[in-house]
């Protein structure tokens, strides 16, 4: 039977230095919100067999912007982001982590035990994950510890509580804005991950006062106060400095973002994903890949993205919520969004495929072409300057260049403002045609180059021209000379 371990995340705070109204656990890194990184790792080791614990559920501390929290937390459960169940504690007024961490325990759903293991995170740690947590888990089990915290060493320690030793022997944390010019100068800080035995921490946080700097109860004085108690407490160091880092304003936003950016990266790449550049291409922590796929500089691919096998993407595209099926190949400057595209495909140079494009195998979407909404058959080619919209095209369709489904009115008919295109199988659409919808044209159609078409065609394979006449006058450019 593996111990349980309660999970509190402190995500009241206003983040006053991220100088923004939205709460800062919610400024996102490589395009998912700080907190729901954290949870996720969380949530992966809760359902993971080599956890060294069980985690039954996460209570998360919510007081600044809580609605905004709350939802964003909701739509990452209904998402199936998070697999654990989350209760939330409110934090009426944000009087430090040590008084937040007070809220969550009154709230831990009535539980009375002295006994058991609480780790606490701060809510702005958007690079911590799962296996950091299983070792610090070890260690604190394996030391007997009544409290633990994550530390490292980094360079610049900047705002961050410093951790103090004396003869090697860990004594307490001291904040930033309480330290000695010479406690500022030591490079071990306290990296707001904790693990605490219930009964240490609900003694310490009695004893917690905010006669200090910043007037606030610090969560990190329960080191001190356990100390004096003769509790055995414990600053496990952490050699990657990353994992810990925190993001209290934009620019270390933007440093774990970089680091995250380059831990994809290299984790793919280890998958035998060729990154030709990959300081320049930024995939999203949710993005998956088949084998043998290669990524050209400048790319951005985001969201949900799944990428088959042998898929080739060229430089400076943009994909996100994308599906690409095997072998398919994604010229320069493509974006596309929320879209199926399927195996064998050629998109691109340049092309654009907004929400709702679904494409068939073996289909080239050319240069300039922008497709929305549509559906496209296997075999069909749109290769060059072409609008689709709100359209479903069957199986080898060829059209040709500068064509455009004119789904636009104006007007709102039916409760519509976009009208439906559906043209069938083997038509072929010459260049520079457009079709007004609502229209049908039937399989096999052959419509005429420059052709404005207002009606639909319910015979299969007829021919449709729909442009003026020529007229050709011998010998009248003279005139005009
Ligand atoms: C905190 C630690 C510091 C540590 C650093 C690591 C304290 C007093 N200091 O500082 O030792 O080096 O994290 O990143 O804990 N929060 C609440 N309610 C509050 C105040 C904060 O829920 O009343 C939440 C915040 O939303 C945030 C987390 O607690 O997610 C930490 O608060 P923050 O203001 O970021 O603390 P730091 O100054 O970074
Ligand atoms: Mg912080």
């Amino acid at each position: 039977m593996k111990n349980a371990l309660e999970i509190v995340i402190l995500a009241a705070g206003l983040g006053t230095r991220m100088k923004s109204s939205l709460p800062k656990v919610l400024h996102e890194v490589c395009g998912e919100p700080m907190l729901g990184l954290l949870l996720r790792e969380i949530s992966d080791a809760a359902v993971n067999v080599d956890f060294p614990c069980e985690i039954r559920g996460i209570n998360i501390v919510v007081g600044h912007g809580r609605n905004l929290v709350m939802d964003r937390v909701r739509a990452l459960q209904e998402a199936g982001k998070v697999r654990v169940p989350v209760v939330f504690s409110v934090q009426e007024e944000q009087l430090g982590t040590g008084h937040a961490v007070k809220c969550a325990i009154a709230n831990s759903g009535g539980k009375s035990s002295e006994s058991g293991t609480l780790a606490v995170l701060n809510g702005d740690l958007p690079l911590f994950t799962r296996e950091a947590l299983a070792d610090f888990v070890r260690a604190h089990l394996g030391a007997k510890s009544a409290a633990s915290l994550a530390s490292t060493e980094i360079a610049n320690p900047g705002s961050y509580g410093r951790v103090i030793r004396k003869g090697g022997g860990f004594q307490g944390v001291v904040e930033h804005e309480d330290a000695t010019a010479a406690q500022k100068k030591i490079r071990e800080i306290n990296g707001g991950v904790y693990l605490l035995e219930r009964a240490t921490l609900l003694e310490a946080l009695g004893g917690l006062s905010n006669r200090n700097a910043s007037g606030e109860f610090y969560l990190p004085d329960v080191f001190a106060f356990a100390r004096k108690k003769k509790k055995k407490i414990l600053a496990h160091e952490f050699a990657d400095a990353g994992i810990l880092r925190g993001a209290n304003d934009m620019m270390e936003l933007a440093e774990a973002q970089k680091i995250l950016y380059a831990r994809t990266a290299a984790k793919w790449m280890r998958e035998g994903v060729f990154l030709h550049d990959p300081e320049t291409i930024r995939l999203g922590p949710s993005v998956r890949f088949g084998k043998g796929v290669a990524v050209a500089p400048n790319v951005e691919i985001a969201g949900e993205s799944v990428i088959g096998d042998g898929v080739k993407i060229g430089s400076f595209c943009r994909l996100v919520d994308v599906k690409i099926g095997n072998r398919t190949l994604i010229r320069n400057g493509t974006c596309a969004e929320k879209s199926v595209i399927g195996a064998d495909c050629a998109i691109g140079p340049m092309a654009h495929l907004r929400p709702g494009t679904r494409l068939a195998d073996h289909v080239k979407i050319g240069n300039f072409a922008e497709i929305k909404e549509s559906s496209i058959g296997a075999h069909t080619s749109v290769a060059h300057l072409s609008y689709v919209g709100d359209a479903e095209i069957g199986e080898r369709v060829n059209v040709g260049c500068g064509f455009v489904t004119c789904n636009y009115d104006g007007v709102t008919r039916d409760g519509r403002r976009k009208h439906r295109t559906k043209i069938g199988n083997r038509v072929f659409i010459g260049s520079d045609s457009q079709v007004i919808a609502p229209i049908e044209i039937a399989d096999g159609t052959y419509i005429a180059s420059g052709s404005t078409v207002s009606e639909s065609v319910a015979e299969s394979d007829s021919l449709v021209i729909a442009r003026a006449k020529q007229v050709t006058k011998p010998g009248y450019a003279k005139k005009y000379r």
